[in-house]
């Protein structure tokens, strides 16, 4: 498969690295209004540096990585769709759930793949914790608990990566636009949400530095969820599962798990941590992109899977996208209102 990856900063990088290496892809083209890191990505491969969006579109391929700034999404995607080219885009899809519905939209119409960067799904920790629910370690799910959150402003350079009209808001939207997909994932779906966001610490209109809320699915299996800007500990997630006959915490950074089974409630505990010394080993020497790239390594195997058609994969789709982006704006509304906010099953997107 042709591909080509539009935006190639910190994060565009890493995607064209995963497209020369891959031996069922080929990088057909690069374009960055920053030429010189276009050149970078392209890696000394025969892809096409172009010079403009247009020169980008004319090289011929069948996908394209979108990995620009959020504010810088739509056109581009909508573009590709236009062209007939299969689409991943990174997180999140736009900054509106309104604008997201659109893409949604126009890849139905085109009929074309439309993959979501949310890249911790294979996260060793999160595929760790998804097997244990799966093969029923903990018995039968009651609730789940996530967190998300950083230290806030200090952590951004540019202005997009934080300002409402740009980022489509605050934690929800950056960190937490992750971890809001990560509750779907083990959810299923988030049909109804109850939060409350506030703006009081570095009083950016419209970007939450603090989000609480209550998502469920619709069997009422519940998850209490934060989403912050104003960790003191740096960047970091987790989130646990709480069954019947058990728990089990998937976290990072560093990378871990911790299991607690039983064989009845309330019975004798058996106690698991798994550590992941390669992985914090590798962190500290060459830098978290290093666990990122796995990640998008095998995001990048199950991309090429979703164009041919196939859905019983982990990559998010563009109902992921949306999901999370109506879930952080129903956050903001409930919080304005008090009310809960009721949406619709979304499910996968169809082939
Ligand atoms: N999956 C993840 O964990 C993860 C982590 C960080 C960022 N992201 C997402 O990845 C995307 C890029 O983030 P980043 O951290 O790589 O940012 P970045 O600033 O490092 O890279 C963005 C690149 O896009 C280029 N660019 C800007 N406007 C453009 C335009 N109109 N046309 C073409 N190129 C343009 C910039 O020159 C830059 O090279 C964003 O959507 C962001 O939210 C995802």
């Amino acid at each position: 498969m042709r591909i080509g990856v539009i935006g190639t900063g910190k994060i565009g990088q890493l995607r064209a690295t995963t497209i020369r290496e891959h031996a069922g892809t080929s990088l057909a083209a690069v374009y960055d209004v920053n030429a010189d890191s276009a050149r970078q990505a392209a890696g000394g491969t025969k892809a096409v540096v172009a010079a403009s969006v247009d020169a980008f579109f004319d090289v011929p391929m069948d996908a394209v990585v979108i990995s620009t700034p959020v504010h810088v999404h739509d056109d581009t995607c909508l573009t590709a769709f236009a062209r007939g080219l299969h689409v991943l885009i990174e997180k999140p899809v736009t900054n509106t759930a309104a604008s997201t519905r659109v893409l949604v939209e126009a890849a139905l119409a085109a009929k074309r793949a439309f993959g979501v960067g949310f890249n911790l799904r294979y996260y060793p920790a999160i595929k760790f914790m998804h097997e244990a629910i799966g093969e029923g370690k903990i018995g039968t799910v009651d609730h789940f608990r996530v967190f998300g959150g950083h230290e806030g402003l200090p952590k951004f350079a540019q202005d997009w990566e934080y300002k409402a009209p740009m980022s489509g808001g605050g934690a929800m939207w950056d960190v937490g636009i992750h971890t809001t997909d990560l509750t779907r994932y083990f959810l299923g779906e988030i049909t109804s949400v109850y939060g409350i966001s506030t703006e009081r610490v570095w009083k950016v209109p419209g970007s939450e530095d603090n989000a609480m809320a209550v998502f469920k699915n619709p069997g009422g299996i519940a998850a209490s969820y934060q989403a912050t800007w104003t960790e003191w500990k740096g960047y970091g997630f987790f989130i646990e599962a709480y069954g019947d006959k058990g728990m089990v915490r998937a976290a990072y950074a560093p990378m871990r798990n911790t299991l607690i089974t039983m064989n009845e409630p309330g019975g004798e505990r058996a106690k698991t941590e798994q550590y992941y010394l390669e992985a914090m080993v590798r962190e500290k020497l060459f830098s978290w992109k290093t666990t990122a790239l796995q990640s998008f390594r095998e995001e990048l195997d199950d991309f090429l899977k979703l164009v041919d058609g196939r859905r019983d994969l982990t990559i998010a789709d563009g109902y992921a996208g949306l999901r999370a982006a109506e879930v952080a704006e129903a956050v903001r509304y409930s919080s304005r209102t008090g009310e809960a906010v009721t949406l619709p099953v979304l499910g996968r997107m169809p082939a």
